[in-house]
């Protein structure tokens, strides 16, 4: 690519937000997991920008610093006044060198589409233009700025809503906020921007006039106007983050995954393998990969795990931070908490915690369970209501069963602590010295029986 045509972008984010009523900058809220500017940072990445410059308000520049410095191709610039955005624009130049194109965006509109943008810019180049903007004809043109054309339909200038005559507030034809400029066109005529308008702001829309004067505006009218809208309420948030996690399900089922229900919280992040079948209400969150054919049932909640091929999530089960194996089954009612590794065809039943636990083929742990900190062999079978004491107040210890083993009902695991392959506790045992292979270890007093006790309280009661 020649120097002529990189693509840099700028993303303005140097505006108030009040209205958002947010302790916290409103771009740095995460949409679908991913805060908001970064929605726009990666639209602009898709359009083919190289680097980004992201201009910010005093307020927010340690938030935003911390959201973007471990990217390489993210650079800050620091808007200290809020002069408008021809300003902000002004502002923003210094940190970027060289020639091309500035792709200039919002920071809070994160439905735009890399796509719409990309074909934005090459309508730009196509153009040979100075200053494009990128207009659409919404059904209310509420207080945008309006695109006014001259006689041939060149576009000639903008008009801010302030300043607008009512005859140009007819003017259906918006400014969406988003430009495409030369920059070396764009560094002399910014120096020309005057504040003698309603508002007394530099406004960034007043170079198309000057592009205009010199026969080099263009306008490129977009068919969609949804992407363009910027989130300044919780209400418009709301709205977005619907719009986003649709295009996320909408992906999902033309990659070949179904999903029975409405509900859904999927981030863009999750990777689902086809003929994989979703059960409304369902979380799948962060790094999660789900293989093909996984059926996840009503209630699920998965977070940074990994559910490999015909795994069946039964309702409730929540999942984080582990990796299941091939057709293993899970729930109703498991949690699965981080480090824990389940080979093939494990069975985890109904209210079995597992953390930092390894269970290997085949092995079964239904009913009611702690397994913490733990190595299970294959075929292992662990009874209702078996804990591992892991913790003894101070530090974690861990527990090892060997393949093979049986671990009776209520058995108390005291780590550390080994059980032996095929080893057996018996029901009940509270189990404090590793069990050789193959033993039985029962830990508990002899049962005695009274002979006709019960005949005796009988007695008693009606004595009274
Ligand atoms: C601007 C346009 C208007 C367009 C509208 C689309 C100008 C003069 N007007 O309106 O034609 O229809 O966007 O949304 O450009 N910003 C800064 N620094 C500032 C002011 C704004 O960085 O000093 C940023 C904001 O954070 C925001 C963007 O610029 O990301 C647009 O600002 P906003 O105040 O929402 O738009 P207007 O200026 O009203
Ligand atoms: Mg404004």
């Amino acid at each position: 690519m020649s120097a002529a045509h990189r693509l840099t972008a700028m993303v303005l984010a140097g505006g108030g937000g009040s209205r958002f009523r947010s302790a916290r900058p409103k771009v740095v809220h995460p949409m679908l997991g991913r805060p908001m500017l970064l929605w726009a940072l990666q639209a602009a990445r898709e359009a083919g920008s190289d680097r980004i410059v992201v201009v910010v308000s005093p307020e927010i520049e340690a938030d935003v610093r911390a959201l973007v410095e471990p990217m390489p191709d993210v650079s800050l610039a620091l808007q200290p006044i809020k002069n408008g955005t021809g300003g902000a624009v002004q502002f923003g130049l210094p940190a970027v060198d060289g020639e091309g194109d500035l792709l200039v965006v919002c920071g809070d509109t994160p439905l735009l589409r890399g796509t719409t943008l990309a074909t934005f810019v090459a309508d730009h180049r196509r153009a040979v233009a100075a200053a494009t903007v990128l207009s659409a004809v919404p059904a209310d043109a509420g207080r945008y700025g309006r695109i006014v054309r001259d006689s041939h339909g060149c576009a000639q200038g903008i008009v801010e809503f302030a300043d607008a005559t009512e005859g140009q507030k007819k003017i259906a034809e918006v400014n969406t906020g988003v430009w495409a400029f030369d920059l070396t066109w764009l560094r002399n005529a910014i120096a020309g921007l005057r504040p003698d308008n309603a508002q007394a702001e530099l406004y960034l829309t007043d170079l198309l006039a000057s592009a205009y004067a010199q026969k080099r505006s263009h306008a490129w009218v977009a068919q969609d106007f949804g992407e363009f809208g910027g989130i300044n309420t919780r209400q418009e948030f709301a709205d977005a983050w619907s719009v986003l996690q649709q295009r996320v399900l909408d992906q999902l089922m033309a990659q070949g995954v179904t999903l029975i229900g409405r509900e859904f919280r999927i981030e863009p992040t999750v990777t689902v393998g086809r003929d994989s079948v979703l059960y409304a209400p369902v979380t799948l969150t962060g790094a999660t990969v789900l293989g093909e054919s996984v059926v996840v049932e009503t209630g699920c909640a998965v977070h940074d795990a990994q559910l490999a091929t015909g795994v069946h999530a039964k309702p409730y089960t929540i999942i984080e931070g582990a990796r299941v194996g091939a057709a293993a089954v899970l729930g109703p009612f498991a949690r699965l908490r981080p480090d824990t590794e389940l080979a093939e065809d494990v069975h985890i039943g109904n209210f079995v915690e597992l953390k930092k636990t390894r269970v290997a083929q085949g092995s079964k742990i239904n009913h009611l369970s702690y397994v913490g900190d733990a190595e299970v062999g294959a075929g292992v079978n662990i009874g209702a209501g078996t804990i591992t004491c892991n913790y003894d107040g101070v530090l974690k210890h861990r527990t090892v069963i060997g393949e093979g083993a049986f671990i009776g009902s209520n058995t108390s695991l005291v780590a550390p602590v080994t059980v032996g392959a095929r080893a057996i506790t018996g029901a009940g045992s509270v189990i404090t010295r590793s069990v050789p292979d193959e033993a039985l270890a029962v830990e508990r007093s002899d049962q005695r029986e009274v002979a006709g006790y019960g005949r005796r309280r009988t007695r008693k009661a009606e004595s009274r």
